[in-house]
């Protein structure tokens, strides 16, 4: 597989490796960058203070208000100002702008999704805030089946991640499955670390298991470059973690289930492909020990 260079937005990963959306969809799906989402923190640096640094509010007289039945709605009410809105609160008002804006786009989706979903794609990435997959594909609900951990570790012992991947290959019957490290982890960092950080020592303890066992490679890289190298190598640890699952194995022998890896750059918004193509004789040792059979 070739080592591909992904602009985010705009799906272009579909495009190029992934058949999972159809091409009347797509031209839907990328909304113009004035329908964009905002950030709750440029959101209130945008609506709170002015070039001298001064309070505005320039929607004053709009709050959110919650309704009893839990939906979210935008009505004028007297007395209240931007400042006093939560980052909970803008966030509920963002909903509703997402899902009117797309409900006018695309009248059929939300019904669509409500009878149900047929995704093509599992995505196991980081629990990173930088990292949300349905957004940096540029893509939308239903289309993306996800499970996201600290440093998108893959553990074969690992319940909640097992469930996920047992659920997305042998029901929902996904076609690809895409394990996303990324630049600038906070896991990989600590794992490249020795402070002691309590639980989570645990949960990175095969990141540690990687730093051992590549120490003198790691060692003699400059600091970005190795934990991007750490990165690259926790990946594919994940990937050959998913290989070694039986459900996942016998659905790419059966159905040519497809494995990626990747890495996003969270300072440019790339999406690279690795290339994890092996030789057929170490994909068949692998059946010889690990395939099991009814
Ligand atoms: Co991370």
């Amino acid at each position: 597989m070739l080592l591909q260079s992904i602009v985010s937005y705009g799906a272009a990963l579909l495009v190029a490796t992934v058949p999972a959306i159809n091409a009347q969809d797509q031209a839907l799906q990328t909304p113009p960058l004035s329908q964009l989402p905002i950030s709750l923190k440029n959101h209130a640096k945008n609506h709170l203070l002015d070039s001298s640094g001064k309070s505005t509010s320039e929607h004053s007289a709009n709050t959110l208000t919650l309704a009893t039945n839990g939906t979210a709605s935008t009505e004028p009410t007297a007395g209240t100002s931007e400042e006093q809105k939560t980052p909970v609160a803008v966030a509920f008002e963002q909903n509703s702008h997402w899902r009117r804006n797309l409900a006018e786009l695309q009248p059929e989706l939300f019904k669509k999704l409500g009878r149900g979903q047929s995704p093509e794609i599992l995505w196991i990435g980081c629990a990173d805030s930088r990292c949300p997959e349905t957004t940096i594909l540029g893509l939308q609900p239903g289309d993306i089946f996800c499970h996201r951990n600290i440093a998108n570790i893959l553990v074969p012992t690992d319940l909640n991640s097992l469930s996920v991947i047992q659920y997305a290959v042998q029901y929902l019957k996904v076609k690809h499955i895409i394990v996303c490290g990324h630049t600038s982890c906070g896991g990989i960092a600590a794992a490249l670390a020795n402070k002691k950080l309590g639980l989570i020592d645990t949960w990175l303890m095969p990141l540690r298991h990687l730093r051992a066992q590549n120490s003198k490679m790691l060692e003699a890289l400059p600091e970005k470059e190795r934990s991007l190298k750490m990165v690259d190598l926790n990946v594919r640890r994940s990937v050959a973690v998913l290989m070694e699952n039986p459900v996942v194995m016998e659905a790419m022998i059966e159905r040519g289930l497809q494995l990626h890896g990747v890495i996003y750059d969270v300072g440019s918004g790339e999406l690279n492909e690795l290339d994890i193509a092996e030789d057929e004789e170490i994909v068949e040792e692998r059946k010889k020990a690990f395939k099991v059979e009814e």
